[in-house]
């Protein structure tokens, strides 16, 4: 039955382009949601006023008529939360040598008249993209930000007088460009709800996943609208860079480097997955990296066009371990025949940097900003390793039985000496090489993630020794000294559930994404980068960014990871094969009293909902007919499916078919 029933819906499905069917249910998380309800959005407040601006409050949401701006006057304003793409105005009266000018910032600390916040490239004067000249002479009418000029992120505008004429302005308004199919941003596949009557915030969890979603909506971009190669000189900015081979497609940053990054897709992917569902712009950049492919050593590029940085063999690993989260999510078996031949040469790549060692030696030394890689390294290695799980996993789905059982057995043999090379029994963890004692936050949160551990007391050992690395702000990571990475403490934070310490991920999580949700350093709304140990922004100052604070993106979707942790691991959903044609149902309660939420599949709905308490835990599951899940029941106690007493002889796993089941342990 199962079986004819997907041959049926593979059939069905083959020429479909994956995307959104159907909304998720509404409720009370509906208010959390930082997407704007339409396209076009006002400021909503003043954030500051210098020198004489009559009735600046008409640019904002709150008041009505006209502003006019005396000599050397400005006005920042503030749209409340993170927005992106171009301004437009009415010029309502000018005199002849009038004339001003925009800049634009995501953080407060760099509201200026003189500059916007650095995009082009750090620069340490943090003034590199100077401000936006609105043409000159001035013309009375509807102006619009030329295209090429687009702001990807920021949260304030400030507008600056720049002669002594006065002139007078309204209808402020920026049309969004992120996500440009999509017409209404709040129509999310996938829900997330849960408050925690423990923390200062109670919806502190559903907040943080939105932000998390609405994070990487500010990601998904236009084709043409990539920062300019080269960066333009000083003062300036250009967005009006090519992609890749299609579009919309998913980059980095809302601000910037607005370009296609197969590392951040490890987490930004997952989150797009259980929020929005929009996977287009996800084969749009895989589709981008394969057509890059070097025909000849199987190489494939870091970044995507115009950026093109080669050399990576960690980012050419997060393009195939990505084409199997897409595959996984869509189902989209076309696609990967289409990218097959190129893929496998890609893992043939990988594989022929394996050394008489039996570990690969990292050439391609680029990678996400840590210091010392290269050589046998444990992180790399790991990445390897989910390489050849993963590839396996497709081969099986497109009948290569050869090719499946030649890299099961080079994953199996890898991860034998993984453990020979780099466990170090005194430490607890995994070192970063055979020559060091350091131990790095990616490798040992990849080893728990990617099933590299042996025993369920090494995965212990290793989530109590990363807890070890942290401040009140998050882990600060060994391979990057002075640094909280929300991109790895992604990893960490799924890495302490799977090792059962639920406590410890709603602990790393309070205090890290706590931190970025609500600093006024940052945007409130979207996900910062990165940041130093003691909170300052100044996110890789000494390793690339030229102590350019002004530089760090506040809107990068690797920021991202507890919106599909919350989903995979508190929640306890998560896709097992491809579309969800099976699925697997663990709640990690994590002294919460109750969760909800779910997403799509081309499939249909995926829904939970569960309460808990000491005497009783109860949930309600949702899946698509046809398909079968292995749920695992939290605590001790009996259980009951659909009313029915369950003897599971020590067991608490049960599969259950499609449909809604309701299952209880009292
Ligand atoms: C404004 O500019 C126009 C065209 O350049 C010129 O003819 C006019 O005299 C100027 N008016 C003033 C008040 O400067
Ligand atoms: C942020 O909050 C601190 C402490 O309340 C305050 O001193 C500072 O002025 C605020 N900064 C901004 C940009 O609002
Ligand atoms: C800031 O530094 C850049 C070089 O990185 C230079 O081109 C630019 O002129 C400087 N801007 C200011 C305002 O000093
Ligand atoms: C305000 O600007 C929007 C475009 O953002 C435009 O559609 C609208 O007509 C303008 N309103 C007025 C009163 O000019
Ligand atoms: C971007 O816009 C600038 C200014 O209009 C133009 O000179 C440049 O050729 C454009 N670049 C691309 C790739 O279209
Ligand atoms: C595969 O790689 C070749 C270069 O070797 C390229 O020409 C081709 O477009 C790629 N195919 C796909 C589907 O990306
Ligand atoms: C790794 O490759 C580099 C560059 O080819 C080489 O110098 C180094 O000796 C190799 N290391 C190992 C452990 O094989
Ligand atoms: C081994 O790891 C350490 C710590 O990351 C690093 O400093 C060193 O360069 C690495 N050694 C080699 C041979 O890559
Ligand atoms: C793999 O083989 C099965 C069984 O013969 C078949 O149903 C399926 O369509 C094949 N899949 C692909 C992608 O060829
Ligand atoms: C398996 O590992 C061996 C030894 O490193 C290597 O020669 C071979 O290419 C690998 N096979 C595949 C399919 O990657
Ligand atoms: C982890 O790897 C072991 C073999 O080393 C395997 O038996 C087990 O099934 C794997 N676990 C998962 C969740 O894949
Ligand atoms: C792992 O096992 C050893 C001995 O078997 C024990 O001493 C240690 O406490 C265990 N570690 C953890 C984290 O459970």
């Amino acid at each position: 039955m199962l079986r004819s029933w997907s041959i049926f819906l593979v059939a069905a499905l083959c020429t479909q382009i994956p995307g959104v069917l159907s909304a998720a249910p509404s409720g009370p998380w509906d208010a959390f949601n930082f997407a704007p309800s339409s396209r076009t959005v006002k400021p909503v407040s003043i954030f500051k006023s210098e020198g004489s601006v009559e009735n600046g409050k008409a640019l904002t949401d709150a008041g009505s008529g006209k502003t006019t701006f005396n000599s050397g006057s400005w006005l920042a304003l503030d749209f409340g939360k993170e927005v992106g793409g171009l301004i437009s105005m009415n010029i309502d009266s000018v005199a002849n040598s009038s004339a001003f000018a925009l800049s634009f910032s995501e953080s407060p600390m760099f509201v200026s008249p003189t500059t916007s916040d650095d995009s082009s490239f750090p620069s340490a004067n943090m003034s590199y993209d100077g401000v936006l000249e609105v043409q000159s002479p001035l013309r009375e009418g509807f102006w619009t930000q030329p295209a090429d000029r687009l702001r990807g992120g920021f949260r304030f505008l400030t507008v600056v007088s720049k002669s002594t004429e006065s002139f007078t302005i309204s209808n402020i308004t920026c049309s969004i460009s992120f996500m440009p199919q999509t017409e209404d941003l709040r129509d999310y596949a996938g829900y997330f709800y849960a408050q925690d009557p423990s923390f200062h915030d109670k919806d502190f969890l559903t907040k943080i996943w939105y932000a998390g979603a609405y994070t990487v909506q500010t990601n998904i971009v236009p084709l043409d609208t990539g920062r300019a190669v080269p960066f333009v000189s000083s003062p300036g900015w250009e967005n009006n860079a090519t992609l890749g081979v299609a579009g919309p497609i998913i980059v980095d940053g809302a601000k910037r480097d607005r370009a296609v990054w197969p590392g951040d897709m490890g987490i930004a992917v997952p989150t797009q997955f259980v929020s929005t569902n929009d996977l287009l712009p996800t084969r749009n950049a895989l589709s981008t990296m394969f057509a890059a492919i070097n025909p000849t050593t199987g190489a494939l590029p870091e970044s995507g066009p115009p950026l093109s940085q080669q050399g990576s063999d960690t980012y050419h690993a997060w393009t195939l371990i990505g084409t199997h989260n897409y595959y996984l999510y869509s189902g989209d078996t076309d696609w990967l025949q289409g990218i097959w031949a190129n893929y496998s040469k890609a893992v043939q790549f990988l594989e022929n940097k394996v050394t008489a060692s039996g570990l690969m030696n990292v050439t391609g030394l680029r990678d996400w900003a840590r210091l010392g890689q290269g050589g046998l390294n444990a992180e790399g290695n790991a990445l390897l390793y989910r390489v050849l799980i993963t590839a396996a996993d497709l081969a099986s789905h497109l009948n290569e039985s050869t090719l499946q059982e030649a890299w099961t057995a080079n994953s199996t043999s890898l991860k034998a000496k993984y453990n020979e090379a780099f466990w170090v029994p005194e430490l607890g963890m995994y070192r970063d090489n055979e020559t060091t004692t350091l131990c790095p936050q990616d490798a040992n949160s990849f080893a728990i993630l990617f099933n590299l551990t042996t025993s369920s007391n090494q995965s212990a050992s290793i989530s109590e020794g990363l807890q070890k690395n942290w401040n009140d702000l998050g882990p600060v990571a060994p391979e990057l000294p002075d640094t909280i990475s929300p991109f790895i403490s992604g990893f960490e934070l799924q890495a302490h559930f799977l090792s059962g310490n639920d406590a410890r991920a709603m602990d790393l999580l309070q205090r890290e994404w706590g931190y970025m949700l609500y600093t006024n350093l940052s945007v409130q709304s979207t996900l910062l980068e990165g940041f130093t140990a003691n909170g300052s922004i100044g996110y890789r100052s000494y390793d690339g960014y030229n102590y350019d604070a002004s530089y760090t993106s506040h809107s990068h979707g690797w920021s991202s990871g507890p919106t599909s942790a919350l989903t995979i691991y508190v929640l306890g959903l998560q896709v097992t094969s491809p579309m969800g044609q099976t699925w697997a149902l663990e709640p990690n309660t994590s002294g919460l009293p109750a969760a909800e939420g779910g997403f799509q599949t081309p499939l249909g709905w995926f829904g939970v909902k569960w309460t808990s308490t000491s005497k009783l835990f109860s949930l309600t599951v949702t899946t698509p007919s046809g398909t079968q899940g292995i749920v695992t029941v939290p605590g001790d106690k009996s259980i009951q499916l659909d009313g029915r007493t369950i003897e599971l002889h020590g067991s608490r796993q049960l599969t259950v078919g499609g449909g809604t089941h309701v299952i209880t342990a009292n």
